[in-house]
């Protein structure tokens, strides 16, 4: 393959703020003005959560790996240090994503392993690879405690010894046998790791209660592709025949981000604009989109393109967030958002993490009439929104308060810009490209060149 890879994570990333940057002033802020409808096109990036998995995929061949449709984002630059920590080489140019792990180590960088949780991810790959792997526990988070029980029972039951102690994951196999697995809850994480690591085992792997995401079915594609056999992705049984040796090399193109597709889907009924969205795959976003409908948005979908538009004043809805193909817990705070300037009363269940409230404080400080109470958040609209100083405490916290933005009148000044920048492509260049009045302020000594 006639491409040139490139070392070293600094070429990457075109913009790169100090991890530890900090006290007020020195980190970035969003500046968002509300009230007026958002008017035009948007390109929906490519889908996050496939395109890490499938980066992690990668390590399962010493062939090169191209990922097409790649969104340059916080995540996927972080993952690259992750691949290159383990001796790969990547290259990013535009939206393709070049993979090379001829050599690799089984020890994962402490650093960006620590910044990102999806790191895990390539245990599966690397047991399968090279019959061990090394990497840091991954930490707690903001939105509730995230352990990897399922992922490692799954890994033992492949036949790894899995050791935890002083903080890091030992895993060692000699070799991987196929076996049967039932995880007690749709783990996407772990489905897409014991699929991983089952597609180089020896012989077959059933996992039963398997996530159903279609960031799954992206898994499933991508390692076919490679000359893996796996079926059934999509629904809760999958079914993998380990081909007992390496893999081949891939040049793949990932699906639409429906998250992405979806937050700007609110923004548009937020703002009681007229967007059109491409490309979407509207059956990942069903519940999404029909939610959307009963609140009282209009949509039009042809193709791979998506319109919407608000029709007259918006309606409460009851959101459960849940496991696909129910509503994304990752949508839930930007729909919570948008439905304080809904009609009447809305309740929002979350049943996926234990503590996804973190972005209601910051509502409230904007004049939502929130209560939360356990896991239920009752919404009282419609809440006459101003803007404030809030901060993000994770990625979709950080979308929720952009939509909020759209909404309240005046000025809404958004800080912790590092986790929105995880997550979302210019985010806030495509809400200005159709109108929104929303700025970025970056202090020059925040960036390191
Ligand atoms: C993925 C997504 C994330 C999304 C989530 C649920 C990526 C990179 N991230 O995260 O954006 O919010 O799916 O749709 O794809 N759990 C356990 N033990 C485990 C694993 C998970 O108890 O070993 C629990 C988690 O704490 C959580 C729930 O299961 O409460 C769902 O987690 P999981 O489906 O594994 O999410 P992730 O793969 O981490």
């Amino acid at each position: 393959m006639g491409w040139r890879v490139t070392l070293g994570s600094s070429t990457f990333s075109p913009f790169r703020i100090k991890r530890h940057a900090g006290g007020n002033g020195t980190l970035p802020t969003l500046t968002v003005e509300g009230g007026t409808p958002l008017k035009g096109e948007v390109r929906v990036s490519g889908a996050k959560n496939a395109v890490l998995k499938l980066m992690a995929a990668s390590l399962l061949t010493k062939e090169p790996c191209v990922v097409r449709n790649v969104p340059r984002i916080g995540d996927v630059f972080n993952m690259i240090e992750v691949l290159e920590g383990l001796g790969a080489r990547c290259s990013l140019d535009g939206d393709v994503l070049y993979i090379e792990a001829r050599d690799l180590h089984p020890e994962a960088p402490l650093e960006p392993v620590r910044e990102m949780r999806a790191s895990v991810q390539v245990m599966g790959p690397l047991l399968g690879r090279l019959g061990e792997v090394k990497i840091a526990q991954p930490g707690g988070c903001a939105i509730g405690a995230r352990p990897v029980d399922l992922h490692l029972a799954g890994l033992r039951a492949l036949g790894a010894t899995i050791e935890e102690r002083h903080g890091f994951i030992h895993g060692r196999a000699a070799k991987l046998v196929g076996s049967e697995i039932h995880f007690d809850l749709p783990s996407v994480g772990a489905t897409e790791n014991i699929m991983m690591a089952a597609a180089v085992a020896e012989g077959e792997t059933v996992i039963r209660n398997a996530a159903r995401e279609p960031e799954i079915i992206e898994v499933q594609n991508f390692i076919n592709c490679m000359g893996g056999r796996i079926r059934g992705a999509g629904t809760d049984t999958i079914r993998i025949v380990g081909v007992g040796g390496p893999l081949r090399g891939v040049d793949y193109t990932v699906i639409p981000d429906r998250i992405e597709a979806g937050t700007l889907a609110v923004c548009a009924a937020v703002s009681g604009g007229d967007l059109t969205l491409r490309p979407v795959i509207v059956e990942h976003m069903e519940l999404v989109v029909a939610k959307l409908a009963e609140a009282g948005a209009a949509i039009e979908v042809r193709d791979e393109t998506m319109r919407i538009w608000r029709k007259g004043k918006l309606k409460p809805l009851q959101i459960r967030s849940q496991p696909y193909p129910g509503f994304p817990t990752d949508m839930q705070p930007q729909i919570l958002a948008m439905l304080t300037t809904a009609e009447g009363t809305s309740i929002v269940t979350e049943t996926v993490y234990s503590s996804r409230f973190k972005h209601v404080d910051e509502l409230r400080r904007m004049g939502a009439d929130i209560t939360v109470d356990g896991r239920v958040a009752v919404v009282r609209g419609p809440c006459e929104l101003t803007g404030a100083r809030v901060e993000a405490s994770d990625l979709r916290a950080a979308a929720a308060l952009v939509v909020a933005g759209l909404a309240a009148e005046g000025e809404t000044v958004i800080e912790g810009l590092q986790h929105l920048d995880r997550g979302y492509e210019d985010l806030a260049g495509k809400l200005a490209s159709v109108g929104a009045r929303i700025v970025r302020r970056v202090p020059s000594e925040a960036i390191v060149p």
